[in-house]
């Protein structure tokens, strides 16, 4: 092994040494980070001074890239860096109240990356430029952990259910203005399986979060009552990496794993400059025997 892992939670979550992600990474090196990525969930490097380009570079080893979709947040420019950021293109803190900044408050309820597009994403990769002096910090919630501890009967009873999953619905929660009619047509609603496996080792998750609107083919008050409860079931305490970020951290996590949200932090006194890059799924023969998107 040329990388180190040392574990921060009992069930999931690991802090990698001994590596350099501004420099391109052997290959051997790079498969033990893939592999570590597919065990762990949650993987954290510290002391990473990425630029864009070293981030975009480190993270297209991983896969096609995510672009991010045209929002009020990047005044419509599409870009395969997102900026998740309380600082506007002057330099200066957004206001509190402003459309961008509620745009982006919205990672704080629980989610997973992108499940609102037709094939969702695999991973997503944060890089700390700068942070706060207290607060900002990401939790994640491990969803093996989640199915796993769910009854038999549950597991059987959704193991072919269908959620219909929608960011103009999970935007609304917070605003209903955040999309323009031209930018929500561009995120139609799509379909995800209740469960989320993952190709490569079988292992099973399940897929809800805030993006998740309803069950396919029940009534949409009574099964967005069961999506919440299963959600509020899976966030139990013991099932949670709480993530204090550090200058240059960069932390990888396994979407298809796990859900995440930033915690907040005093937006009026505080810059917290992140980037993210984000590693497209796969479409699985599943996906297509059920005829998901
Ligand atoms: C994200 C996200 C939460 C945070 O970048 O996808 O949800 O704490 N971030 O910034
Ligand atoms: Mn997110």
């Amino acid at each position: 092994m040329a990388i180190t892992v040392k574990r921060l939670h009992p069930l999931f979550a690991a802090e990698i040494g001994g590596v350099d992600l501004a420099r391109p990474l052997d290959v051997a090196v790079f498969r033990e980070i893939e592999d570590a990525l597919d065990e762990h969930t949650i993987l954290v490097f510290r002391d990473q001074r990425l630029d864009d380009g070293q981030q975009l570079a480190f993270s297209r080893r991983f896969g096609a890239l995510e672009i991010t979709t045209a929002n009020v947040a990047n005044d419509g420019k599409q870009s395969e860096v997102a900026d998740i950021s309380n600082v506007g293109a002057d330099g200066k803190l957004l206001p509190t109240d402003s459309k961008a900044m509620k745009y982006r408050d919205a990672n704080e309820m629980w989610h997973s990356d992108s499940s609102f597009k037709p094939v969702p994403a695999k991973a997503s990769l944060l890089s700390a430029r700068e942070v706060p002096p207290v607060e900002g910090d990401t939790e994640f919630c491990n969803m093996r952990a989640a199915y796993a501890a769910l009854p038999a009967d549950t597991q059987a009873g959704i193991e072919n259910l269908v959620a219909i999953h929608s960011y103009t619905y999970s935007r609304g929660l917070v605003d209903p203005d955040l999309f323009t009619s031209e930018q929500a047509a561009q995120v139609p609603p799509v379909r995800q399986r209740l469960i989320r496996v993952n190709p490569k080792n079988g292992r099973k998750a399940l897929y809800v979060g805030s993006h998740a609107s309803h069950i396919e083919g029940m009534p949409v008050e009574s099964s967005r009552r069961m999506l919440q409860e299963l959600l509020a079931n899976a966030v139990r305490p013991d099932f949670i990496y709480r993530h204090r970020w550090r200058q240059f951290d960069l932390v990888i996590w396994d979407n298809r794993a796990a859900v995440h949200r930033g915690c907040g932090w005093d937006k009026t006194r505080y810059r917290r400059v992140m980037r993210r890059t984000t590693v497209a799924g796969e479409r699985s023969s599943l996906d297509e025997m059920m005829e998901l998107n």
